[in-house]
């Protein structure tokens, strides 16, 4: 029996039929509902534009939901309980008539959670549909990425949303909040005392952040073109990731005090002047290689492409954060398509000993690594220097690790997706997962001026080809600092 416990709500989810809904968003709920973190009387209102027989689209949503969870974890009598909660309503999201069906099927619900996985530009028509039926006073709203394009897109969008509803009932998703791992981050940092007194620029020479993708673009080249690299991820993943890590400590666990300090750090963010740039910032667009052994096209040969685009798939950069924990402390923060496998990777790299006493060709060794892993193999790993086994090996050292692999440790527990963690803080009505709108709006500014003084300077992305780590001036970007990628040696 879980030890929670969630109370009923309506879950609205617009956007029904989209490929977030069906990948991730009906999984994640069917797996609450396993777990038995979902009220006997919530329901799951499908809302999309689709005309057609609702009996058709609910076994549409019922043959993807059986795709996307494992076999081993479908429960055909959880199924069918979970297929009772869904109903499907033909709307347009911004005819206020069309929401005359919705407030019916809400009926007496005192909760409800309206979940936007639509495009931003209409999140501010539906806000005002809510309002007009009455139904805003009950409900959440859940706005899923990007919200704009930059600082003054996301600013109409938050505005437009923030005309219906306070800031306490608008849940901005960042799924990479939701991450088991990422979680693990706060517990890591806070939880243990070992860390905190080494956590600053007295012992720790820099930080690396690692988000590759061995996956391209995925048939999602119209969105993706607009966006690259840039605003898809170090806009927020990456910068999130670098506030858990370079946050101070919070007062307490609460929504506010959190994200006080995430965006203390993010004001903290040294700007990266146009003239900065080339030795700062590196993009990327992949060209035709090999993944996992096979030909794949580039970038400019995915389907739907336009040959021309100079939208950036990959980026490297290295980040400041002007204070007086972090100063001189650079973040190399890296992160692209068709990489040569998926890995989210966090490296704290701590200073050496102030007087080194072993051999000199070992000096390159020394210094501990925390590696933490946010995905795949969870786990968090402290590299430390031990010496060499046996008679003939001397004070011959090496380095090894504490390590702690998740799976390994606590084998029977199932890793939840990310959705699952957020969909149920949303229905707690737990805001600490989510971004508040000075966050992304402070990380917007951050990007913008990267971008730009990309335009200024007329910067094309440098080519690498699909199943490397990015362009040569990846390598150099941290290299002309005197250090290496780990793993790179
Ligand atoms: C999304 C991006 O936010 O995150 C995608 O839009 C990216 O382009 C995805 O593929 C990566 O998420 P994850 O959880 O697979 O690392």
């Amino acid at each position: 029996m879980p030890s929670i416990t969630v109370e009923s709500c309506t879950l609205a989810l617009f956007g029904a039929l989209g490929d977030l809904a069906l990948r991730k968003l009906y999984p994640a709920l069917y797996q609450l509902d396993r777990a038995g973190l979902l009220h006997a009387d919530t329901q799951i209102l499908a809302l999309a534009r689709e005309t057609g027989e609702a009996q058709q689209h609910l076994a549409s949503i019922d043959e993807h939901l059986r795709r996307y969870v494992p076999g081993s974890e479908v429960d055909e009598a959880v199924m069918q309980r979970f297929q009772a909660r869904l109903h499907y309503l033909t709307m347009d999201f911004t005819q206020a008539d069309d929401y005359a069906a919705l407030v019916e099927q809400v009926g007496n619900s005192e909760r409800l959670i309206a979940y936007f996985a639509t495009p931003a530009s209409v999140y501010g028509s539906i806000c005002a549909n809510l309002a007009w039926v009455g139904l805003a006073e009950r409900a959440r709203v859940v706005l899923e990425k990007p919200i704009g394009h930059d600082l003054e897109s996301s600013r109409a969008v938050n505005d437009a949303v923030a005309e219906f509803f306070p800031e306490t009932r608008i849940y901005r998703i960042d799924h990479y909040l939701g991450k088991e791992t990422v979680q693990n981050l706060i517990a890591l940092r806070f939880a243990n005392s070992l860390f905190e007194t080494q956590w600053n620029q007295n012992y720790i020479s820099h930080v690396e952040i690692t988000v590759a993708e061995k996956v391209g673009i995925e048939g999602r080249w119209g969105y993706f073109d607009q966006a690259g690299q840039l605003r898809d991820m170090i806009q927020n993943h990456l910068l999130q990731l670098l506030c858990l890590i370079a946050m101070d400590p919070p007062s307490d666990l609460s929504a506010d005090s959190i994200r006080d300090e995430k965006v203390k750090v993010l004001k903290a963010l040294s700007p990266i002047t146009a003239s900065q740039l080339s030795n700062q910032v590196v993009r990327g667009q992949y060209v035709a290689g090999s993944s996992g052994g096979q030909s794949v096209p580039g970038y400019l040969q995915e389907e739907n492409s336009n040959n021309q685009s100079d939208t950036e798939t990959f980026v490297a950069l290295r980040a400041d954060i002007c204070n007086w924990r972090w100063s001189g402390v650079p973040f190399y923060l890296r992160t692209g398509k068709r990489m040569p496998e998926k890995l989210s990777q966090i490296v704290i790299h701590f200073k050496a000993p102030p007087h080194y006493i072993f051999a000199p060709e070992q000096r390159q060794l020394i210094g501990n690594k925390l590696i933490i892993r946010l995905q795949p193999d969870e786990g968090i790993a402290l590299q430390v220097m031990t010496k060499e086994q046996g008679l003939d090996k001397g004070m011959q050292l090496r380095s090894g690790p504490l390590q702690l692999s998740f799976s390994d440790t606590y084998k029977s527990a199932r890793i939840p997706d990310a959705y699952e963690r957020l969909l149920l803080e949303v229905m707690r009505g737990n805001q600490n997962l989510f971004v508040r709108k000075d966050e992304i709006e402070c990380a917007w500014q951050w990007c913008d001026q990267l971008i730009a003084g990309w335009k200024k300077l007329g910067d094309s992305p440098k080519p690498y080809a699909a199943g490397t780590w990015g362009p040569m001036g990846s390598i150099a970007l941290i290299t002309r600092d005197g250090r290496s990628w780990y793993g790179d040696l």
